[in-house]
């Protein structure tokens, strides 16, 4: 496996993305917490990040376990970092480096470098630059304007570069992470979705044995893998609960209950719309919602649990991306933007063991390994939905009637792309009831009513997104089928911000 270390850059999740993509495991750990463990990982990448290795309180992490003793890649601030306190001289650069460069200089002969000719686009970002190389530094390749732009160090198996090979733009950047880690690190890209089924359904028995699991099924694709590897590890001993808060789409708690029967699943349905929507009543404020949702969930869970007899395991389909963002929030280098309440919301009184199957993947990973268990595509492909639902797509106080209202839109709105071949080109939508009337004319009236916002977004992990530019037939359709079909609404936005620096979620 590899290991990088989390110097706090937007693009650390895509490095360990990109390694994965070669089939080779890839942890992230925060620099400033080098796992005890770390022999075990047989190469380590050294992410880019938002700080000056020049600055006073610049990270400077401890590599003796690692540097010269195992192959390394720094990235950006990693090459500034070795750059700066290993003799070689950064400096602030007099022009912004930001963006598309080509290779000017490919050292030949060198595995580092294999299949990567002169040319090459790579994606710049920083603003610093490395103006000499540290001790025993050997170039390796050049932009025009950023002379060293890869390096590496005699006699060790180190190797560095300022542009970023994870990002899309840099044309040649899978190659050059295979070329560093199957031809120098030696690593074997055998880590696939089979091998993945087949190892965690043999941990979860060894784990679990005969004890009895409850797990929390929210209808969406994390939660249902996770139930299946838990099925078909232990079989009946699975207890899932799948509960109804009320501010999920249209029919969707009927239909997808209906659909974990079909599977096998042993699956209890619970009703708790009202308990939800009481506890939201007047309720405004995002996180205060977030929180409310949060608690009631909760309390109607553990109800619940409490009536399977010896249950000794809480299962959760917690994946990679949650675990990173809680870990920034206690002591990472990045920050935290909202409370998502899928990890640590377990209340210490429930007492349960924690099995988390999916804890080490990313959402494509994840549908990789449903599919591989041969798991139904249009559950599999469905869009993330975030689990307080409607209530954060509703702006002000939420009532039953805005609920209904926004179910109704949304479902025009999803079943249109649906229609039009669309809900697969997108990797998320939704609608938003906003808190504000416009004044209409439908016939020869007035109509004072509300607007609803379309989002429409295209992602790889919710981490940053792009609005999609859904044709304007479409939209002109769907604006047309909101209106006539929906009481109560008079008014169609579309949304097109980008997330940064908006977010996916309007709360
Ligand atoms: P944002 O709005 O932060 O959303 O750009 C990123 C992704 O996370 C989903 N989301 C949530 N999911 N609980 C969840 O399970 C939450 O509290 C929550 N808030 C946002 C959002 O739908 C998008 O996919």
């Amino acid at each position: 496996k590899v290991l990088i270390l989390d110097f706090g850059s937007q693009y650390t999740q895509l490095i360990a993305r990109r390694v994965r993509e070669l089939n080779i495991y890839s942890e992230i750990h925060p620099f400033n917490k080098i796992p005890k463990n770390v022999s075990e990982y047989k190469a380590v990448i050294l992410s880019g990040s938002p700080m000056s290795v020049r600055s006073v309180e610049a990270f400077h992490p401890d590599l003796a376990e690692i540097r010269a003793k195992k192959p390394l890649l720094a990235v950006c601030y990693g090459a500034q970092y070795l750059a700066h306190f290993s003799g070689g001289e950064v400096a602030p650069s007099d022009t912004r480096e930001y963006g598309r460069a080509h290779l000017s200089y490919v050292k030949e002969g060198e595995t580092f470098f294999k299949n990567i000719q002169k040319g090459s686009q790579v994606w710049m970002s920083h603003s610093d630059t490395i103006k000499s190389l540290p001790e025993n530094g050997e170039l390796l390749a050049s932009t025009e304007d950023v002379k060293n732009a890869a390096y590496k160090i005699k006699g060790e198996e180190t190797y560095a570069i300022q542009f970023h090979p994870e990002v899309y733009h840099t044309t040649d950047g899978k190659q050059l992470l295979e070329n560093f880690l199957i031809h120098i690190a030696k690593l074997n890209p055998d880590w696939t979705p089979d091998s993945f089924v087949e190892e965690t359904v043999a941990k979860l028995q060894a784990q679990i044995r005969n004890d009895k699991v409850v797990l929390g099924l929210s209808g969406g694709v994390d939660s249902s893998v996770a139930a299946m590897l838990l099925h078909k590890a232990i079989g009946e001993n699975l207890y899932c609960i799948f509960v109804n808060n009320g501010l999920l789409r249209k029919n969707e708690y009927t239909d997808v209950l209906e659909q974990y029967k079909g599977m096998g699943l042993n699956v209890k349905g619970v009703d708790a719309s009202a308990r939800f929507l009481d506890a939201l009543a007047g309720i405004s404020d995002p996180e205060l919602k977030r929180k409310a949702i949060g608690r009631v969930f909760i309390e109607v869970f553990d109800d619940e649990a409490q009536q399977i007899q010896d249950v000794k395991w809480l299962a959760q389909g917690t994946i990679y991306p949650d675990i990173i963002e809680s870990v920034s929030a206690t002591g990472g280098p990045s920050v935290t933007i909202k409370s998502h309440h899928n990890v640590g919301g377990l209340p210490d009184f429930m007492k349960l063991k924690i099995a988390e199957p999916l804890k080490a993947l990313f959402k494509d990973e994840v549908r990789r390994v449903g599919a591989s268990m041969g798991m139904d595509k249009a559950l599999l492909g469905r869009h993330p939905f975030p689990g307080p639902g409607l209530a954060i797509r509703i702006l002000g106080d939420i009532t039953p009637e805005k609920v209904r209202l926004l179910q109704e839109v949304d479902a025009v709105f999803i079943n249109g792309l649906k229609n039009a071949g669309l809900y697969d080109k997108v990797w998320q939508a939704g609608a938003i009831l906003l808190p504000v009337n416009s004044v209409g004319v439908m016939g020869d009236e007035r109509t004072y009513e509300k607007c609803v916002a379309l989002r429409a977004v295209e992602s790889t992990d919710g981490m940053t997104a792009d609005w999609v530019n859904l044709p304007y037939e479409f939209l002109q359709k769907t604006s047309n089928d909101i209106i006539n079909k929906v009481k109560g609404v008079n008014r169609v936005v579309y949304d097109i911000s980008s997330k940064p620096p908006a977010t996916i979620e309007w709360e």
